[in-house]
């Protein structure tokens, strides 16, 4: 198989990290690779804050809801959206500056993800692996704060990298055909396809865990939406200058 496909379909997240370092040359290869993703509009709205200080890694990791895996990674990277440059571009030349849609908060979380990516894939093809963590958007005034994030930014997610001193069974997905439609949306064989599916879940959980673990997908995905997701992270981005004020 092709190795850029081979790399993509033997993706898994890596929490554990050995002790070796990441050198600042691995560091530039990473985040040039990010500079390579596809932009909206070219506005290229995505900023990349390397964290090396264990001290911050440290804060970081407790705000992010104690995962201690952003602590002990060698390296860290905040993905944030950022119109910040762009608002400047503005000023300089006298236009008015709109980013109070909400279109704008989408297209700064979509590049910063496509850069996420290219940077998490580019460490994988060099040895390393990682983890994103959405766990930065807990506390998105203290990271602001504590990053020094301006107006018009917002992280979008975390990236944990470094050599993996792990080596985790791959995660099943969805099946194709829960997840891909011919020429419209099919609906129809959704029952039967989730079956199947928590069936594959159950069994990963129950091997992965030793027996300790058995839940399906299903019941896994139900609990989770029984409750808001971050809901503060709405005022954040107000604050930041983005979707409008009522
Ligand atoms: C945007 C994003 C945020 C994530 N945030 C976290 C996180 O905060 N903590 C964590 O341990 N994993 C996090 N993950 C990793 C997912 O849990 C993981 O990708 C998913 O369970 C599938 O497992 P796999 O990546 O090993 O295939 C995140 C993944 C994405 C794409």
């Amino acid at each position: 198989m092709n190795t850029m496909i081979e790399l993509i379909q033997s993706h898994r997240s890596i929490r554990k990290f050995t002790n070796e370092k990441v050198s600042n040359e691995q560091i530039n290869m990473i985040v040039e690779a990010g500079r390579w993703a596809p932009s909206s509009h070219h506005v290229q709205a995505y900023s990349i804050v390397v964290i090396n200080e264990k001290e911050k890694k440290r804060n970081l990791a407790s705000l992010a809801g104690n995962q201690s895996y952003v602590e002990s990674c060698p390296v860290f990277f905040v993905i944030c959206a950022d119109f910040y440059r762009l608002h400047e571009v503005s000023t300089l030349l006298n236009k008015p500056f709109e980013v109070g849609e909400i279109e704008q908060v989408l297209v700064g979380a979509v590049d910063a993800a496509l850069v996420a990516q290219n940077m998490l894939l580019a460490a994988r093809a060099n040895g390393m692996g990682g983890v994103m963590i959405g766990g930065i958007r807990n506390e998105p005034e203290k990271v602001a704060n504590l990053l020094n994030l301006p107006k018009y930014t917002f992280p979008v997610m975390g990236l944990c990298i470094g050599y993996p001193d792990q080596d985790p069974a791959q995660k099943p997905r969805l099946p194709l055909k829960a997840v891909v439609h011919d020429e419209q949306y099919n609906t129809v064989q959704l029952n039967q396809v989730l079956r199947e599916y928590d069936d594959v879940m159950s069994d990963y959980y129950r091997k992965r865990t030793k027996g300790k673990r058995i839940e399906t997908w299903t019941s896994q995905m139900a609990n989770h939406f029984t409750t808001p997701k971050r809901p503060q992270v709405g005022e954040f981005l107000k604050n930041q200058g983005f979707l409008k004020k009522e």
